[in-house]
This record gives C-alpha cells, sequence and structure tokens, in this order.
C-alpha cells in the first residue's frame, strides 16, 4: 500500500516537474521571439559606437548623419527595404556588414537605420 503510494506520488511529482519545465522552456523562449530588439537597446550609442567613426566624418564617403539631402536621396532612390538590406549585407564593398554591429539582430539595425534616417532629417 505504501508502495502503490510511493508510485503515485512519483508519477504525479513527474507530471509536475514536466509542467514545469514546459512553461519555463516556453517562457525562455518567448523574449527571443517576440522582443527581437532587446530591452533597453540604444540606438544613439548603437550609432556613436558603431556608425559614428564613418557616418559622421563621411569617411570613404559615407553619407554622413548631418546630410539630410543624401540620405533623403538614398531613402525615395532605394527605399528603406532596400538600405536595410545594404545594411544588413554589407554595400559595395565599403559599408561594412552589419555597420560593424556584430552583436547587432537584424530587428535592431532595423532601428537603428530608423534613428539615422530620423536623426539626418530624411523622411
Ligand atoms: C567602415 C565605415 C562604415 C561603418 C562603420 C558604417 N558605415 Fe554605413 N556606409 C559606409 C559607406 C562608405 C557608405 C556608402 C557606400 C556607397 O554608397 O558606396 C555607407 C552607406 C550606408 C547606408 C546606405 C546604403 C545604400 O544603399 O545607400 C546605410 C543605410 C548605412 N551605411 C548605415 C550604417 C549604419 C546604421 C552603420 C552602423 C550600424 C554603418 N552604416 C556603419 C561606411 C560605413
Amino acid at each position: 500500500m505504501k508502495a502503490v503510494q510511493l508510485v503515485k506520488s512519483a508519477i504525479a511529482m513527474s507530471g509536475l516537474t514536466l509542467a514545469i519545465v514546459a512553461a519555463s522552456s516556453a517562457s525562455a523562449e518567448a523574449p527571443l521571439t517576440l522582443a527581437q530588439v532587446s530591452d533597453g537597446f540604444d540606438p544613439a550609442a548603437t550609432y556613436a559606437r558603431s556608425c559614428g567613426a564613418c557616418h559622421n566624418s563621411g569617411a570613404a564617403g559615407a553619407p554622413r548623419l548631418s546630410d539630410t539631402e543624401e540620405w533623403q536621396a538614398r531613402l525615395e532612390e532605394k527605399g528603406k527595404d532596400q538600405l536595410l538590406t545594404h545594411l544588413i549585407e554589407g554595400y559595395n564593398n565599403i559599408m561594412p556588414a552589419k555597420g560593424m554591429c556584430f552583436t547587432c539582430t537584424n530587428e535592431e539595425l532595423a532601428v537603428v537605420l530608423d534613428y539615422v534616417l530620423t536623426e539626418s532629417g530624411a523622411e
């Protein structure tokens, strides 16, 4: 009798454990799929760290952040999706892939691109 109870409670326990594992793995995955822009992601700081060296000075022909006309022209000619593709994959063998922010997700790079376009004054 005692043994049966033990087995029963062991089964109940393992069921509980499984439920906990299932619940915790679901919640561990959620941030990856739902929030690919991590909490506290700061596009201005990312720009300053990764992009500014070229895009503030215009080094190697990089469009300067302050150059509204240049960004406006690129945006109109190519559209934002194309600009984002060039940001992610690199462009013309001179704009480096991901703008050298290797820890950035593509979604975070999209946020940085929005920051660049807004700051430049392009619409
Ligand atoms: C090593 C220098 C360098 C760094 C670092 C860099 N860029 Fe660039 N980027 C360039 C140059 C040069 C061009 C112009 C390429 C051309 O038009 O031939 C460019 C072009 C671009 C374009 C326009 C692409 C197009 O299709 O016209 C975008 C958008 C861009 N950069 C975003 C970024 C962002 C965002 C970062 C930082 C995450 C970054 N870049 C970091 C050099 C750099």
